[in-house]
């Protein structure tokens, strides 16, 4: 969602100081955010507070002639990918399901042309009434998404469904409406990420360097396009990319029978750094260092090889994509690669350096065109545009 923007408009309800926190979650996944803050708004945070996270002028009166100057309010309706109402008190649900305009935000909802996502916050009571229901059912008829809310202990020390959904559950449902209308809207898609870990004994394993940075960044910017993303990983340290499907795995026939059991999809990009060998046998109980001095020998036996097998497969995808992680004769490796795992695309890439661990990457993408050289850049640049190389292919066939 990088690279999107958002108006929030900021209702008037004591979950206000959660939209704050909102904002910086947005800001950190580079959305920018402008907002609208009630009056009644106003009541819990403050214009200064709200621009300070923005690093935007926060907009609150209709009437106001320097407001208007600097946008007007059709045009901050507009301005955005999404409109996000959080926290949507009672009163903004039931001007937006009624059609007034008699402020700023009811009449920038009535004015956008861009989806809206409400979040509300209210009693339990008043969730409950008859007009609420009814004017939810009249919002969802009308295409207005929702998030929460959630049930639990209120300020107001009730107990039930009313309490706003947290900064993060928000911010995956903007991840997921901003998804919808990307360009891998509809397809299905299946990613591969970090080491596998083949286990010697309960306490030691055979695995490498693999960080899952640049599957990560992929399964990521393939659900920031559009894309239904099941992402089944290695262990790794990274936190789960937002709106994907993650499925943790330790070794290669884990991986292999996750993968598996994910298909079929339209496009996969195997981008794990799965371990060859495994040891033959693995331990049920702790090797013991002996007494003299005899070193254990571990015997490694082949591991299944997940991306041939797929290549092969019944339900081989439309679209397969392989990586080929090479210290030397990286790009002519890597063709013959191509070739011998019979699947479309090959990412090559020169790990003789930092590269696994690190931030930054520079890779190939060898096709059936020939061998593209792209320039080095951040893992997450090189999820993005081979989102968007994915996105031509898928469209064009
Ligand atoms: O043959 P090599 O390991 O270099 O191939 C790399 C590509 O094959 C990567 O896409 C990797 O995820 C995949 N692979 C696999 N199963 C293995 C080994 C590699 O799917 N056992």
């Amino acid at each position: 969602m990088r690279g999107k923007s958002i108006l929030l408009i900021i209702g008037g309800g004591i979950a206000a100081y959660k939209a704050l926190e909102l904002v910086r979650r947005l800001a950190e996944r580079g959305v920018g955010t402008r907002a609208i803050l009630t009056q009644a708004g106003a009541q819990f945070v403050t214009p200064l507070s709200v621009s300070a996270l923005t690093g935007e002028k926060t907009f609150g009166d209709l009437f106001s002639l320097t407001d208007e100057a600097q946008m007007g309010h059709i045009q901050l309706s507009r301005s955005a990918d999404l409109v996000v109402v959080a926290p949507a008190t009672a009163d903004l649900m039931a001007k937006m399901a009624g059609g007034l305009a008699n402020d700023l935000a009811s009449t920038a909802l009535l004015a956008t042309n861009k989806p809206v996502l409400m979040a509300p916050a209210m009693n339990v009571r008043m969730w409950e009434s008859a007009a609420v229901k009814r004017n939810r059912a009249v919002l969802e008829k009308d295409g207005v998404l929702f998030v929460g809310p959630n049930d639990g202990e209120m300020a107001c020390g009730e107990f039930g469904p009313g309490r706003m959904a947290e900064p993060l559950e928000i911010l995956a449902a903007i991840e997921q409406a901003l998804a919808v209308q990307g360009p891998l809207k509809g397809v299905k898609a299946l990613v591969t990420a970090g080491p596998t870990r083949e286990p010697v004994d309960p306490v030691r394993f055979l695995a490498n360097h693999s960080s899952g940075r640049q599957g990560y960044a992929i399964a990521q910017a393939l659900a920031s396009a559009g894309a239904q993303t099941t992402l089944i990983s290695g262990p790794v340290g990274l936190a789960p990319p937002d709106g994907v499907k993650l499925q943790r795995v330790t070794t290669a026939r884990e991986m292999l029978a996750a993968c598996e059991a994910a298909l079929p999809a339209d496009v996969m990009v195997m981008a794990a750094a799965v371990a060859d060998w495994r040891p033959d046998i693995a331990a049920n109980s702790k090797i013991k260092k002996s007494t003299d001095r005899v070193v254990p020998l571990i015997k490694l036996v082949e591991n299944p090889d997940i991306l041939a097998s797929i290549a092969t497969g019944a339900q081989r995808p439309r679209l397969l994509i392989g990586f080929a992680a090479e210290t030397d004769d990286v790009v002519a490796n890597a063709v013959a690669k191509r070739a011998r795992k019979g699947v479309d695309w090959i990412i090559a890439n020169d790990v003789s350096g930092d590269v696994m661990g690190g931030e930054r990457n520079r890779v190939h993408l060898i096709s059936e065109a020939g061998v593209e050289d792209w320039p080095e850049m951040t893992k997450i640049e090189v999820g993005t545009r081979l989102a968007a190389r994915i996105a031509e292919k898928l469209g064009a066939a």
